[in-house]
């Protein structure tokens, strides 16, 4: 099967599924999470982020404007905290689709990856940000994703055509 290509990623977010249950990991001032919010039209929609950026007191003021600006939108869950141990709370295949912007670092990836694929049911998405190398985060996040779909858990069905690619496929 042919990997589709989109101009960029607010062209990906309208064929995510609608009316499902999505989350964010990785969500820093929310401006991503509005348009996923908007263009998915989801269910549930969690948004997860540790908010911890320096100095003292940013990450909370963040969260909390992050809050603020979902306030009326009871479909949405602004939770601080790593993903991984959020991921621990919530039952398996109880996720439609996920879209993951975190650290982008190769061992922190690996396990955000194999952590939340049970937690996307079958046919679901694991889409994300940044499907490309850079000095930061080198191949981290290529190698997970490719790893996963070398290991025959994921298929890759779409890419976006920006300096800052995302992904999106399809769980197996
Ligand atoms: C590139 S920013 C996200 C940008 C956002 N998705 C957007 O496009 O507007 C990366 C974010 O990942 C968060 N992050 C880092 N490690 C994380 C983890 N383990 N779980 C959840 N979020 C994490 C950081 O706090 C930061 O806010």
């Amino acid at each position: 099967m042919q990997i589709n290509s989109l101009l960029n990623r607010i062209e990906l977010y309208k064929i995510f599924p609608k009316n499902a249950v999505g989350a964010e990991l990785g969500v820093q001032y929310g401006h991503n999470a509005q348009f996923l919010y908007k263009l998915t039209e989801p269910k549930k929609l969690y948004l997860v982020d540790p908010w911890e950026l320096p100095p003292e007191g940013t990450g909370k003021l963040i969260f909390n404007c992050v809050k603020a600006s979902f306030q009326h939108c009871p479909e949405v869950e602004v939770i601080r905290a790593y993903d991984w141990d959020w991921i621990e709370t919530i039952p398996d295949e109880h996720l439609d689709w996920v879209y993951l912007d975190s650290s982008h670092l190769y061992h922190n990836t690996k396990r955000e990856v194999t952590a939340i694929l049970p937690k996307i049911k079958r046919g679901g998405i694991l889409a994300g940000h940044d499907f490309c190398t850079n000095p930061w985060w080198k191949t981290g996040v290529m190698r997970p994703i490719l790893d996963a779909v070398q290991a025959g858990q994921i298929r890759i069905t779409t890419l976006t055509e920006e300096a800052f690619p995302s992904y999106y496929t399809e769980v197996l």
